[in-house]
């Protein structure tokens, strides 16, 4: 391991090590702001104990996202069989937003990680469905050259182009303020994608909208 992997070794361990130690009182934050909902509060009061509970909830999806990025670097990837199109079905479900999911045959079987591959394609819909106009996303599942393709388009504002080759960095977020997030998704995807063997792209313009592709060996 040369010198640089091993200091994003240490840092990985070192973020995931803060993120775990975070989960705890927050969880015990969000449980006690939750009893206080139930006994019956004045309009202010109930009012703020949302607030509190809207961003521990919050809080504890950015702390989720941190220890997966930090577990990427410790942990290596699983094999096991899957069927990469049930995934992105059920993935595009539980998001319930109206979606096209396209694919021209049945099931794709594919031998890799199954909670990471449904990990980078759940940030991209997540990204579609929270930048995208809404109706408008669609998926499609494809196989060329002995590789699976998922790509997730939506319509909407565009990536501006200088922009374009920043979103993979950790914490950087072109539209900052305009939805909730903390910048760490598109910088876990690409990682994941890569322990995996595969890669991800974008392209996003006006005209044709915002197009992500992951793109990872069958076997
Ligand atoms: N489908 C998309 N359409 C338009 N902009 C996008 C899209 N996906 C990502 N972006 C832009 O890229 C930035 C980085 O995305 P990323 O998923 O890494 O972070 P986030 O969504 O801001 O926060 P997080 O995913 O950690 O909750 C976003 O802030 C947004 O500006
Ligand atoms: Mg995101």
């Amino acid at each position: 391991m040369s010198q640089v992997d091993d200091y994003a070794l240490t840092i990985s361990k070192i973020l995931g090590m803060i993120a775990h130690e975070l989960r705890a009182p927050l969880a015990r934050i969000m449980a006690s702001a939750e009893v206080l909902q139930l006994g019956g509060l004045d309009p202010v009061a109930a009012d703020s104990v949302e607030t509190i509970i809207r961003n521990a909830e919050q809080a504890s999806k950015r702390i989720g996202k941190l220890v997966r990025l930090a577990d990427l670097k410790r942990v290596p990837p699983d094999r096991e069989r899957f069927d990469a199109l049930d995934v992105v079905a059920e993935l595009a479900r539980s998001h319930g937003v109206a979606c096209s999911l396209k694919c021209d045959v049945d099931s794709v079987d594919l031998w890799s990680d199954e909670t990471l591959f449904s990990q980078i394609v759940d940030n991209m819909i997540e990204n579609a469905v929270k930048y995208g106009e809404p109706g408008s996303l669609k998926i499609s599942v494809y196989r060329s050259d002995g590789r699976v393709f998922v790509d997730v388009h939506n319509k909407g504002t565009p990536i501006h182009d200088e922009d374009l080759a920043k979103v993979w960095t950790p914490f950087f977020r072109s539209r900052a303020g305009s939805k909730p997030g903390s910048g760490l998704g598109l910088a876990f995807v690409k990682l994941a994608a890569s322990e995996l063997g595969g890669h991800v792209r974008v392209t996003s313009s006006v005209e044709q909208g915002t197009t992500f592709t992951f793109a990872m060996p069958e076997h």
